[in-house]
């Protein structure tokens, strides 16, 4: 009998980090696995009193329907601050408010890929958006990437055979890996594009939360007419009230708009209308700075505590922000084995398998580090080393 189910969702791989976690639940485990922000930062207290004036101000209008587009605040404080950041000139009409910036990347395969369309993504990529992707049956073009960014030749390499309409990137603190595409590297991949007909992601959740080294540009600077910015509050502000927003021109917006209209009319109103009020305290950029603050002293203390207790035959990323690392370990070692030993020694990361389309060996592995602290850091990794040991040990 023919399944009940479509077959787009059929073919879509469960989210492997979901299952992950829950084998990393038990107490014990220190868990890097995740890529949550730490909860201990979340600006509770302002965000009550936004939710006070909101009640105060606005009062049953925020629980009303709105428009599609999302608050205009909003997405003038999102404009102001683009514009002031990388002297854009970006009106609000072409910024569009979603449900997470992962919403984003549903509503751009919905507009723009049909079932065997060709996408170039990272390796090892953005599990999100490879799920996403894989609901429209998009075929994946994977370009490496390095610590300075993508393969300019494998890059390159796609082309003569195949005409990709969406290329996606995280270029700042990319998850998984933690690196970023230096300034040249960023002008390698735009010069490769720029007389192509395809569309550029810059997916950029982690941007603001930079701890060292020079800002880069946008691409939206370097290729402004093929470039498409996805945004979100939820490693500034918090991931709950699901606020994101998609940067696009005229015409795609157009479509993007339709696309948001029949997933869900519109992003919650009363959410928007808290993040607005929060936003208008003008305490936004001190708020960074202490998240800032606070995750860089914990990828310090991750990455001392690798140099410390891991093998010096792995190989790590040493991010200039975001949230995670990357460890390379040596060939024969295969980071699924390293999970289960680790999690008898309650240590939990996500090995590397579900970044990479249809691997299911690696020797890579993501080490969250915005949601343990330093001292407890230094556990783990100790006992991720020692997991190491064994497994050289067995063989
Ligand atoms: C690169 C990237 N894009 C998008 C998202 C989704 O974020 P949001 O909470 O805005 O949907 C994440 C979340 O971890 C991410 O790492």
């Amino acid at each position: 009998m023919n399944s009940i189910f479509s077959d787009r969702i059929s073919d879509v791989p469960k989210s492997f980090i979901r299952e992950i976690l829950k084998v990393a639940v038990d107490e014990e485990v220190i868990s890097f696995a995740g890529g949550l922000p730490n909860r201990d930062l979340f600006p509770v207290e302002a965000l009550k009193m936004a939710t006070e004036i909101v009640f105060e101000k606005t009062g049953p209008a925020a629980l009303q329907y709105s428009n599609s587009e999302g608050s205009v605040e909003l997405r003038k404080f999102i404009s102001d601050r683009y514009n002031k950041k990388f002297s854009l000139d970006i009106p609000i009409e072409n910024i569009l408010i979603t449900s997470g910036s992962q919403q984003g990347l549903d509503l751009l395969g919905k507009t723009f890929l049909n079932e065997g369309d060709d996408i170039i993504i990272e390796e090892p990529g953005y599990l999100g958006a490879i799920q996403a992707f894989s609901v429209y049956k998009s075929r994946f073009n994977p370009v490496k990437v390095h610590d300075d960014g993508m393969d300019i030749i494998a890059l390159k390499n796609v082309f003569p055979g195949r005409s990709p309409k969406l290329i996606y990137t995280v270029p700042n603190f990319q998850n998984p890996s933690g690196i970023s595409y230096s300034e040249e590297n960023r002008n390698h991949v735009a010069d490769v594009l720029k007389n192509k007909k395809i569309i550029l992601i810059e997916d950029d959740p982690y941007g603001d939360l930079r701890y060292t080294g020079q800002p880069k540009s946008s691409f939206r600077q370097i290729l402004p007419d093929k470039t498409i910015m996805l945004g979100s509050f939820s490693k500034t502000v918090v991931p709950g009230f699901r606020l994101g927003w998609i940067v696009a021109p005229n015409e795609i917006y157009e479509k993007l708009l339709i696309a948001k209209q029949a997933s869900d009319l519109h992003t919650n109103q009363f959410a928007q209308c808290v993040m607005a009020e929060y936003l208008a305290m003008g305490n936004f950029d001190e708020h960074i700075a202490l998240i800032k603050e606070v995750y860089n002293k914990q990828r310090e203390a991750m990455v001392n505590s690798i140099k410390k207790h891991l093998p010096e035959n792995i190989s790590f990323t040493h991010p200039e922000g975001g949230m995670f690392l990357w460890i390379t370990l040596p060939d024969n070692i295969s980071s699924m084995k390293l999970f289960d030993i680790a999690i008898k020694n309650k240590v939990a990361f996500v090995p590397g398998n579900p970044f990479y389309i249809g691997k299911t060996e690696t020797n890579t592995l993501r080490l969250n580090f915005s949601n343990v602290d330093e001292a407890t850091i230094e556990v783990g990794i100790k006992r991720l080393g020692l997991a190491i040991k064994e497994l050289v040990i067995l063989g």
